[in-house]
């Protein structure tokens, strides 16, 4: 372990809560599909700052459009009209309407996943109590992730996250994914009158990468279009081609009301946004919520540079490219079980309980991994992400596989 690594730890463990148990190796810069830490050693990132990355590490158009904002306005609030937020809103509201051919989707600006789930669940419950005779409840899926804070970790379905923290934030209730007779029992039983809305991931992406079924969510769509009921797509780590298109939900035929976006809009620069479609999204009004930081000019410049290089550099075309490549090869690689995902987001499960320690031997071989459970890996690599990195990190998470 070098100097500076563990210089670090020290630092951290006596100044910093202790919240993470985080790999031992120093990142301290990045270009592309590569890490390199503080020895100099060279690794290939298969998690992105977990899904984050999306056009490659400190790509020259984003890196150029951050300093030159930088150097020029970087925030001055919402309370003012600033030049690129309403540009943004008009790309990723075009990339939410993509395939009903409009663009009628208006967004709020955060500057996290969490925050932009926070805005979408507040604006479920208003629009329950305004149309839907006083309904507030969240109906989301169990394994969901949807946050940290504490209305969002009572959002997400595992109750491991929320037993330190009563007590629970009210309005949340859980139905298992891919279930439609449970949908309808929840949906038609006693409970069923104060659903506002449906929540859920079209992947589940953190608890293990786990699609939602096109029969089940169509279904789902149906009867809450013909309840009243909204449904919310999470799509802060599916969303920005992740999964071969500009949204997951864009795969199933069906159009949600809210969708909340995050992680790969700005290629590392925090930024969010929760959006909604006509009426919904018009039913907040001036005064009933904000936030200092989300929609900063700093914010909308690597996010308006990160789609534009997405558009320009064929990102989506590589995502359809090397997504099933990839999953072909990891389905090949010794002790392997399942592969679950779409595009550049797959689970790897395993017939041993090798994933975490995989993860820390990647550092031994140049491999950023992650594992989201004992046998189970996630691969989130940049988007940028060719054949030839994929038979490399095959080569190599083999080898380490065969010897763990
Ligand atoms: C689907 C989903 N929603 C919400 C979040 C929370 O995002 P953030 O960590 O930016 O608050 C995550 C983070 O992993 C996520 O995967």
């Amino acid at each position: 372990m070098g100097e500076q690594l563990k210089e670090m730890m020290d630092l951290e463990s006596q100044y910093m809560m202790h919240t993470y148990g985080r790999a031992p190796v120093q990142f301290v810069r990045g270009e592309g599909m590569h890490l390199w830490d503080d020895e100099g050693r060279d690794f290939l990132d298969w998690i992105a700052g977990i899904g984050v990355i999306s056009v490659g590490h400190c790509h020259p158009k984003v890196v150029a459009a951050v300093q030159e904002q930088a150097g020029t306005l970087m925030h001055a609030s919402n309370l003012f009209y600033t030049q690129k937020r309403g540009e943004l809103a008009k790309k990723l509201a075009g990339l939410l309407g993509r395939e009903q051919g409009n663009d009628a989707w208006k967004l709020f600006f955060a500057n996290s996943g969490a925050e932009a789930n926070e805005g979408a669940i507040k604006l479920a419950r208003l629009w329950g109590r305004l149309h839907r005779d006083g309904a507030t409840t969240v109906l989301c899926t169990i394994r969901s992730f949807h946050g940290r804070t504490l209305a969002t970790l009572q959002a997400t379905g595992q109750e491991r996250f929320h037993k330190d923290f009563l007590p629970s934030v009210p309005g949340f209730a859980y139905v298992p994914l891919n279930d439609i007779e449970a949908f309808k029992a929840y949906i038609d039983g006693p409970d069923g009158p104060s659903v506002a809305a449906f929540m859920l991931e079209c992947i589940q992406g953190e608890s293990g990468v786990w699609p939602v079924e096109e029969a089940y969510l169509q279904e789902v769509a149906a009867l809450c279009k013909e309840r009243g009921i909204l449904l919310i797509c999470d799509e802060v780590q599916t969303g920005l081609y992740r999964t071969g298109k500009p949204f997951s939900f864009q795969h199933y035929g069906i159009v949600p009301d809210i969708v909340t976006i995050a992680t790969g809009v700005a290629d590392g620069v925090p930024a969010a946004a929760f959006a909604a479609t006509g009426p919904v999204a018009d039913a907040l009004k001036p005064g009933m919520h904000g936030t200092t930081f989300g929609g900063s000019l700093l914010a909308c410049a690597a996010a308006l540079a990160t789609l534009e290089v997405m558009e320009t550099e064929g990102i989506e075309a590589n995502v359809n490219e090397v997504g099933p490549y990839l999953q072909q090869k990891l389905a090949g690689l010794p002790h392997a079980v399942e592969t679950r995902g779409k595009g550049l987001m797959w689970g790897l499960d395993l017939d041993l309980e090798i994933a975490p320690q995989l993860v820390n031997d990647g550092i031994g071989v140049g491999l950023a991994l992650n594992a989201t459970g004992p046998h189970t890996l996630r691969f989130l690599p940049p988007l940028i992400c060719s054949k030839d990195d994929v038979d490399v990190m095959i080569e190599r998470l083999a080898a380490l596989i065969t010897k763990a």
